[in-house]
């Protein structure tokens, strides 16, 4: 393309160098946020025209045309061009080719570089709303798990061996809490993406008379940006999201880490639905957990876009540069990456099939048991300390002759303690020691059941708001 077409070639005598042009083009990813550059031009010429710097004609032009553009763009009837750049240097043009001289006047007391700043936090602001709600479906099922299993009993682990019994749906509502803290971030995040940069045009502000009040009020912002140089420049907003998003992701990682352990033939605490599992090609045997091995191998992506938006950030003078342009395939690719593993979650956890037996069997395996016994004797007036060391020996005699606990006789125990009396059995069950856990976020299975009904009262209010 000659240079003459370019908004910009003004100044210039020379065309741009084929390569280079290519190179600074952003228009293959950024035609994303065609939708929203549209939906800011619609808003920033409804304000031109109030305070009488676009006429109610052309302003109405103006918004006639970038609607049928977004109907052609939605259809796939729209032909970017990378001479054209970016998004909104192909809807400009296009605009003003459609209905002519009217076209040229939207641009007025803007700046691509406002404008980008707000087409990324309209689209990311859409992105924190859907992600939110995938979030909250997966919240619901694991809480429908959890009161399905608040009975279950489970080993519960440190070190990743055997430690002390629980009730798997205890173990659910853990990954529910720390969903629910990934929910509050992402919602206090959202306030900050909710600001608006539009008016600061190129750096400066504009010598029109903006009503930026109104502007953000038609694009549902909170406000607009309180310094025009911080609101073309920065994405911090962008960078906190990523880190919002890397939360969630590190969360999921370690749900999936568990989930395929615990498929493992050697665990077999979970079925995994086919519908969610792929086979070996070479070992007929196989059912392999792709869902959750792929989520915690898209934790490492989504990390590094991370530490990419904060290295593009760093050191860059004010107010915008080139270099921000950079921000919007990691941005792109960690929202769509969270969406999809969310969806993935919300959509498999209903069809965890638990196997009750073999949890109980492994809890009962690993002497889990042993605190009960030391809180016993404690109870009965020993010092914790001798009582760790009575119990010590208990289990030391279990492994030896090949017997939980439980199954060692009263007159064995009574060698190592005579404070021990007949009642000790109670608490030796694996459903004995749960249950005495009974106090605010114990794993007492009546806990689990409040637990359950506390968090479903906040997660309904939360979609009712
Ligand atoms: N494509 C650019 C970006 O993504 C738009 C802003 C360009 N502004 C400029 N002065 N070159 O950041």
């Amino acid at each position: 393309m000659s240079n003459e077409q370019k908004p910009w070639a003004g100044r210039f005598t020379e065309a741009t160098d084929a390569f280079v042009e290519a190179f600074t083009a952003s228009v293959s990813f950024d035609q994303r946020l065609a939708r929203h550059d549209i939906q800011g031009s619609i808003a920033h010429a409804t304000m031109l025209a109030r305070i009488g710097v676009l006429s109610e004609e052309d302003r109405e032009t103006i918004v006639t045309g970038l609607r049928e553009i977004l109907a052609d763009i939605e259809r796939g009837d729209f032909v970017w061009s990378v001479e054209l750049e970016d998004v909104h240097m192909n809807i400009e043009a296009r605009l003003t080719e459609r209905i002519g001289e009217a076209g040229k006047k939207l641009h007025s007391g803007r700046s691509r570089n406002d404008q980008v700043a707000t087409d990324i936090r309209l689209y990311l602001r859409g992105e924190i709303d859907l992600i939110g709600a995938e979030l909250r479906r997966l919240q619901a099922v694991l809480l429908d798990l959890a009161e399905r299993e608040a009975d279950t009993i489970m080993p519960g682990f440190t070190h990743l061996q055997v430690a002390q019994p629980v009730t798997f749906g205890h173990h659910l509502m853990a990954w529910y809490e720390m969903l629910t803290r990934d929910q509050e971030r992402l919602k206090d995040c959202r306030k900050r993406v909710n600001v608006m940069p539009l008016g600061a045009a190129a750096l400066a502000g504009t010598t029109f008379p903006l009503d930026r009040h109104y502007t953000a009020e038609l694009l549902g912002f909170d406000r607009p940006a309180a310094n025009s140089l911080d609101a073309v420049s920065d994405r911090d907003f962008a960078i906190e999201f990523a880190a919002c998003a890397s939360l969630i992701m590190m969360h999921l990682s370690r749900f999936s880490e568990e989930l395929i352990l615990w498929t493992s033939v050697q665990f077999g605490f979970i079925d995994l639905p086919d519908a969610f599992c792929t086979g070996s090609s070479i070992m007929p045997q196989k059912k392999n957990p792709d869902v959750p091995e792929l989520v915690r191998g898209k934790s490492g992506r989504v990390f590094g876009h991370l530490l990419g938006l904060l290295t593009l950030m760093k050191s860059q003078p004010l107010a915008y540069n080139k270099d921000n342009q950079e921000d919007k395939e990691p941005l792109f690719d960690t929202a769509d990456t969270l969406k999809h593993c969310l969806r993935a979650f919300a959509d498999m956890v209903p069809h965890l099939r638990p196997n009750r037996d073999a949890m109980h069997q492994a809890a009962w395996k690993g002497y889990a048991t042993a605190t009960d016994l030391a809180d016993y004797l404690v109870r009965r007036g020993v010092a914790f300390r001798d009582a760790h060391e009575i119990v010590g020996k208990a289990v030391r005699l279990g492994i030896k002759t090949g017997r939980d606990l439980s199954q060692l006789a009263l007159a064995e125990l009574r060698q190592l303690s005579t404070t021990i009396e007949a009642d000790v059995f109670d608490v030796l069950t694996l459903e004995g020691s749960v249950k005495a856990r009974d106090h605010f976020g114990g794993t007492a299975p009546d806990q689990v059941r409040e637990a359950v009904r506390r968090a479903r009262q906040i997660l309904d209010e939360a979609v009712s708001e």
